[in-house]
């Protein structure tokens, strides 16, 4: 299952150099979520990641479309986890560094989370401040992380060591 995932993103990834700034290296992976197996088996192969959960997080934005595709194969339903300003009042957020300076993430307080098995998604870990804020603000909620899931791995920036006591899974690493 993981194996034809990670044929896909290989196939279909496009690589641009010095995109949105000079020296980064950009992955994109809109091709691949854009052709019927490359979306089909990546979601498969995240979904494996979920077992025993019964929400899936996704994470504004593009962890949304992966999210939404692993919630209906896995069954559960989809919590949207978004960037600030989107959401009306009352939410909760958690801020998290950016390259340069930060940025939030937020849930509706209405969302109860508290006891909930939630698989983390998104489409790639770089820096781990996206997913690390992620979870703490589901654990500050008392939700029970039971995984993270992305497709794209970029292990050079070291993200992997803010993904503390949950397994995280990457279909490639790079
Ligand atoms: C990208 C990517 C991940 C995050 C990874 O999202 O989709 O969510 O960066 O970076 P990190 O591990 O260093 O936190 P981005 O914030 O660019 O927004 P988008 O998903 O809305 O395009
Ligand atoms: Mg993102």
């Amino acid at each position: 299952l993981v194996a034809a995932a990670t044929d896909n993103i290989d196939r279909l990834v496009r690589w641009a150099d010095d995109f949105p700034v000079d020296g980064v290296r950009f992955a994109d992976l809109t091709p691949v979520f854009a052709d019927s197996d490359g979306l089909s088996s990546v979601v498969a192969a995240l979904a494996t990641a979920g077992s025993g959960a019964d929400l899936v997080a996704g994470i504004d934005a593009r962890g949304f479309l992966l999210g939404a595709g692993v919630a209906l194969t896995l069954g559960t339903g989809v919590l949207a986890v978004r960037k600030a300003g989107k959401l009306p009042p009352p939410v909760v957020s958690q801020s998290y560094q950016l390259e340069y300076g930060s940025a939030e993430l937020q849930i509706p307080e209405a969302v109860d989370v508290s006891g909930r098995k939630v698989l983390v998604i998104d489409d790639v870990l770089a820096t781990g401040g996206t997913v690390a804020a992620t979870v703490e603000l589901l654990r500050t909620r008392g939700a029970d992380i039971v995984g993270a899931a992305v497709a794209l791995e970029i292990s050079a920036l070291g993200g992997r060591g803010k993904c503390v006591g949950y397994p995280l899974v990457c279909l490639r690493q790079v």
